[in-house]
């Protein structure tokens, strides 16, 4: 952290939001809430404000970011869309799905969001925080989660101070977001979806969309580093499927359990999602030595869950 550097945290509003705007026109990153996670953002076509993204994060120049837009029309412009990829557009934005798609030539997007790929990640939060900065600043945001590279993602303002703070000017507080988990990544192919990262549109809801197959990336070369084990992870070992806390745990239930931390006590997944991150953020803080969590049913939105937790545990 710069120890010049004071990073203020604004309640969300009008003049909140004119501010945020101002500093990312002058190339400064703002951390902003969506309705998955909250996003470190900045101006998407200026080189500089992606670099300091890179640095806030200490995220490696390989892994590329999610561009976030207002509308279709900002989305046409950065990138072609398939008719499979304007189904799913048509389905689910905006909303938590992010599409992996060919960039436009002379898009004007910095080289460094893409990471030199030919494709973009896009995505049309439908937060009204991030919503408002991308048209107040009036330009694509890119943003990644606002976290130093390779934590768990903020779900709360105070999870994104206690890990950028020092390292970036403004945070945005909207409160807890509401889905609680990152965006479902998926790459629109010719006659199928490839499903890049699962998350809170199911691989079910795209296929139906879509009206084509959905294949997971698994086995592939990996294209989405959020596919590398040991992402997402807390600061202490976490236990997966556990019934009982071991000696010194900290656990995190799911159903009615003894625990530390009840994530859903009625064992509903969407809850569980929306409560999981913030579990994992205290339990990190708490004197536990080690995390222990309930097992997830791996259906639904408990797909992406799981997914999250294994890579914790790696
Ligand atoms: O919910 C979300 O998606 C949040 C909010 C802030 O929008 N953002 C987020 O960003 O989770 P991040 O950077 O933590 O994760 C983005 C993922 C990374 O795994 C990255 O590798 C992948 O998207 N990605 C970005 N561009 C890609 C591309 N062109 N092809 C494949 N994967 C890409
Ligand atoms: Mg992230």
């Amino acid at each position: 952290p710069n120890p010049g550097l004071a990073t203020k945290t604004s309640l969300y509003d009008t003049a909140a939001l004119r501010e945020a705007a101002l500093l990312i026109r002058a190339g400064e990153p703002v951390a902003a809430p969506t309705e998955t996670v909250y996003g470190l953002a900045g101006d998407a076509t200026d080189g500089r404000a992606v670099a300091a993204i890179y640095a806030a994060k200490g995220r490696p120049s390989f892994n590329p970011l999610i561009v976030h837009v207002a509308d279709r029309e900002m989305a046409e412009r950065l990138a072609i869309f398939s008719p499979v990829a304007r189904a799913l557009a048509d389905a689910f934005w905006p909303g938590p799905l992010t599409l992996v798609l060919p960039v436009r030539d002379g898009a004007g997007i910095a080289p460094a969001v893409t990471a030199g790929l030919p494709t973009v990640a896009l995505r049309m939060p439908a937060h009204p925080a991030m919503q408002g900065l991308i048209r107040e600043s009036g330009k694509p945001l890119a943003a990644p989660s606002a976290n130093r590279s390779g934590g768990v993602s903020p779900t709360r303002a105070e999870h994104v101070l206690a890990s950028l703070g020092g390292r970036i000017r403004m945070i945005l507080d909207a409160g807890p977001t509401s889905e609680g988990l990152e965006s479902t990544i998926a790459a629109p192919e010719e006659d199928h979806v490839r499903l890049l990262r699962p998350g809170p549109v199911t691989a079910a809801m795209i296929a139906e969309a879509a009206d084509a197959p959905v294949r997971d990336a698994k086995g592939g070369k990996i294209e989405a580093p959020g596919q590398l084990e040991s992402h997402y992870a807390p600061g202490k070992p976490l236990r997966l499927n556990a019934m009982r806390a071991e000696r010194d745990e900290y656990l995190i239930g799911f159903g009615l359990m003894p625990c530390s931390y009840n994530i859903s006590p009625e064992a509903d997944l969407r809850e569980a999602a929306k409560n999981l991150f913030a579990a994992l953020h205290l339990a990190d803080a708490s004197s536990s030595s080690a995390i222990a969590i309930a097992p997830i049913p791996e259906e639904g939105i408990g797909v992406a869950i799981n997914d999250r937790l294994r890579r914790a545990a790696a």
